[in-house]
Order: C-alpha cells, then sequence, then structure tokens
C-alpha cells in the first residue's frame, strides 16, 4: 500500500477533505433515520452536539468530578498534619474520565457499565503489549497467557454488555424508560428506525467501546498535561484560579453556562493542546489520485498527519513555538497564528473531526476548576518531564505534584 507524509497544512486540508463525510448530508444530522453505514454514526454525534442532549448528560460530569476533589481531600486528610501529599495525577484522570464515559453510555447501569470499561482497559494494555512484537499473521490464535486473557476479557465484556441491553430493554417495554444516556440513544434508535437499520447487540459493543477509546484515553492526556503546565508556570495557575473563583465563587457548583464563559481556562487549554497533542498523528486513505504539494498520489494512498509536528512549527505559529503561551489565543484561534493561518489541529479538521470536542473541553473546564476551587499544586522533585507515544502523548514517568488544600 503505497504511504506518504503531509507537512505543510493547507496540502493537509486538501487529503483530510477527500475522507468520507460522517453525514450524507447536513439536514440528516441529528435525525436517526439514516443510511445503515451511518446510523450507529450518527446517534453517537446526536449524543454529543444535540444541546437538550448533551445538557442531560452534564450532571454525569459534575459528579464524577465531585468525586474526584473529594477523593483528594481525602487523601490530605489522611496525610494529617504534613498538610501536603503527593499525587501523580496521571493515574487519577484515567480514573475521572472513564467514569465520565461510562455514566454517560450507561447511566443507570453504571456499575456494570464500569466492569466492562475496567476490562476495555485490561484489554488495550494487553494489545499494547501485542503490539511490542514484531507482527506473525495469526498470532492472535496462538495460545499465549495474553492471548488467553484478552479472548476471556472479550467474552466477559460481551456477556455483561447483553446483560446490561436486555436489562434496559425490559425497563423500556415496561415502562417506557429511555435514560439520558448513550445506550437510551441507540436502543431508543433501533426502536423507530426500521429493521434493516437496526444495530445487533454486537454493533451496540462495538459502539461503546469506539466511544470508551475515542472519549476517555484523549481527555485524559488533556488533562495531565494542563495540570503540568499550572504547576509549571504557577502565574497561569494563579491566573485561572482567580477567573474559576470570580465566576464560580469559591463553594459554588460550575454550571453550564459559567463553564462556557472562562477565557483564560480556554486559552489554557488551547496551549496545551497545542503544545501536547494528545492524538499527535492521523491517517488517511485517500479515494482518489490526487495532486498535493507537486506530487501526485494514486488512489488508495495512506497519508500520514504529523498533527503535533504542525502544532511545532515556526513557520505556522513563530519563533516562540516551543513556549508555553496561552495568550496567544487571546483573539481566538484564528488570530493565534501568524497570519491567520489554519495550523491548529488537536480534534482533527474536515467531515470526520472529533464530535467530542465539546463534550471534552467542557469536562476539561469543569474538572479543572473544581481543583482550583480547592486546591493548589507546585513541584514534585519526583516530576522527570518525559513525553512520549504510547497511542495517545503521556507523560512517561507519570506527573507527580505536590497537593495542598488552599
Ligand atoms: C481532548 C480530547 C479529545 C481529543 C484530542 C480528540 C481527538 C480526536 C481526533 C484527532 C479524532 C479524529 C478526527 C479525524 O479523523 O479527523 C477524533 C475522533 C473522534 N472522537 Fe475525539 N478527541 C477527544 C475527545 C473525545 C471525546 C470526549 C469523545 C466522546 C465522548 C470523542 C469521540 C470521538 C469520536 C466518536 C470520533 C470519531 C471516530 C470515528 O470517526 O470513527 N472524542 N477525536
Amino acid at each position: 500500500m503505497p504511504r506518504g507524509r503531509v507537512l505543510r497544512r493547507r496540502e493537509m486540508g486538501e487529503a483530510q477533505a477527500d475522507s468520507q463525510p460522517r453525514f450524507p448530508s447536513r439536514k440528516a444530522q441529528g435525525t436517526l433515520v439514516l443510511h445503515a453505514t451511518n446510523v450507529h454514526m450518527c446517534v453517537r454525534a446526536r449524543a454529543l452536539t444535540d444541546d437538550p442532549i448533551f445538557q442531560a448528560m452534564f450532571p454525569a460530569f459534575s459528579t464524577c468530578c465531585t468525586e474526584l476533589v473529594d477523593r483528594w481531600e481525602s487523601k490530605l486528610l489522611a496525610a494529617g498534619s504534613e498538610g501536603s501529599v503527593e499525587l501523580d495525577v496521571s493515574q487519577e484522570f484515567p480514573v475521572l474520565t472513564g467514569d465520565v464515559i461510562t455514566r454517560t453510555s450507561f447511566g443507570s447501569s453504571f456499575t456494570e457499565g464500569r466492569r466492562i470499561f475496567e476490562l476495555q482497559v485490561d484489554q488495550a494494555k494487553r494489545l499494547m503489549k501485542l503490539l511490542q512484537y514484531l507482527y506473525i499473521p495469526g498470532f492472535l490464535s496462538f495460545l499465549t497467557e495474553n492471548n488467553r486473557r484478552m479472548w476471556e476479557n472479550k467474552r466477559e465484556i460481551e456477556g455483561l454488555v447483553r446483560g446490561v441491553v436486555e436489562k434496559r430493554e425490559r425497563a423500556m417495554d415496561k415502562d417506557g424508560a429511555i435514560g439520558n444516556d448513550m445506550l437510551g440513544l441507540m436502543l431508543q434508535s433501533n426502536r423507530s428506525s426500521n429493521s434493516d437499520l437496526r444495530m445487533s447487540t454486537q454493533d451496540v459493543i462495538q459502539e461503546c467501546k469506539l466511544f470508551y477509546f475515542a472519549g476517555m484515553e484523549s481527555t485524559q492526556q488533556l488533562l495531565t498535561w494542563t495540570v503540568v503546565m499550572l504547576r509549571m508556570y504557577p502565574e497561569w495557575q494563579d491566573r485561572a484560579r482567580e477567573e474559576v473563583l470570580g465566576v464560580f465563587g469559591r463553594d459554588g457548583k460550575p454550571g453550564f453556562d459559567g463553564l462556557n464563559r472562562l477565557k483564560t481556562m480556554t486559552m489554557i487549554l488551547y496551549e496545551v493542546l497545542r503544545l501536547y497533542t494528545p492524538v499527535v498523528t492521523m491517517n488517511r486513505k485517500i479515494s482518489k489520485e490526487m495532486q498535493i504539494g507537486g506530487v501526485t498520489y494514486p488512489a488508495g494512498t495512506v497519508l500520514e498527519l504529523p498533527f503535533l509536528m504542525v502544532h511545532h512549527n515556526p513557520d505556522v505559529w513563530g519563533e516562540d513555538v516551543s513556549e508555553f503561551k496561552p495568550q496567544r489565543f487571546a483573539e481566538g484561534i484564528s488570530k493565534a497564528t501568524k497570519n491567520g493561518q489554519v495550523g491548529f489541529f488537536p480534534f482533527g479538521w474536515g467531515p470526520r473531526i472529533c464530535i467530542g470536542n465539546n463534550f471534552a473541553m467542557l469536562e476539561a473546564k469543569m474538572a479543572v476548576s473544581m481543583i482550583l476551587q480547592r486546591f493548589e499544586f507546585r513541584l514534585s522533585p519526583s516530576y522527570a518531564h518525559a513525553p512520549c507515544t504510547v497511542i495517545t502523548l503521556h507523560p512517561q514517568h507519570g506527573a507527580q505534584i505536590m497537593l495542598k488544600s488552599l
């Protein structure tokens, strides 16, 4: 299969525009009766973009973030008179983002959902282990310990999802309760569409897996790197806290409208997404022969779009490209680059841009706001700055902070 790499952002746009659109037409967005190939995608898109549904999911963010800060407070209490504790936030945020996705996907079936996602975390780790070896066709069917556990996990996940789906279907039959979560939406769409478009339990399982991987992994990296940056740049931590306290006060629960008004916070999150882009690169298979940057690529060529490299390109961002400077986003994304160039792709670009971007930004704003309302954090001597890519951009040796109550 021919491969290429596209470095200039204009050419990236051309390659991305060629990818298959997610929706058959704009009109189809938000409706659930679509071509079979798009039906799953649109249920998902509706959950993440339809305002009332999205707002109904909002309490799940609040519950999970409250659990996180309460847990940190208990750790501080347990530390007693010491007054501060060391915390590795790269171990804390997966729990938060996993719980958020579990609640928004399964809602009332949270306990079963949590087990499903725990098993998926284990599957991801085992898959990473497999990827470290040279690829041998058929290797997955070898009777190794890792493969055996992967098959067992798969069987358990499928059994649990089937159980949750059947339980919810019975509840829907009995009292019409749908539930404000992804599962409810998927099952509702199944009932309202004709039988050709229905999702099988297997489809529902695949959807839950994709939603989980797409939603949990990258948001946890955004949160981790944000805390790392706020700890390295205490002046930005102070500015962000001042803004949060100004909008919500010390004890106020961050609400939907207030979070959307946080300007400094948005600038900080954008700068983190630029410098520590969770999805560092993306591949696109072009559907027709294309001329990009003077090179002709045949149909079927796989082009690599290295987002992280563009985010670190001084021609696009200026000579201070490597510095943490949230103020570059003070007048929005389009004014942050040199000459208004388009060069910011943390959520991809074009027809397949991430549909969870608002979800992720809101979740991150809520979590960081609640943390800033209660705690301050400073450098821990154990921290070693070593970003490395394991599917997404991780801190290789963890992200340790010294946490103190305000
Ligand atoms: C900081 C957080 C996130 C980042 C950086 C991120 C980034 C991305 C990127 C780069 C893509 C590929 C876009 C493309 O193909 O052009 C993508 C796709 C996607 N993302 Fe996100 N994402 C984030 C959070 C989320 C969340 C929270 C959800 C769901 C709740 C989500 C759901 C999805 C889905 C469903 C897709 C599409 C997958 C497909 O087309 O098959 N993402 N994301």
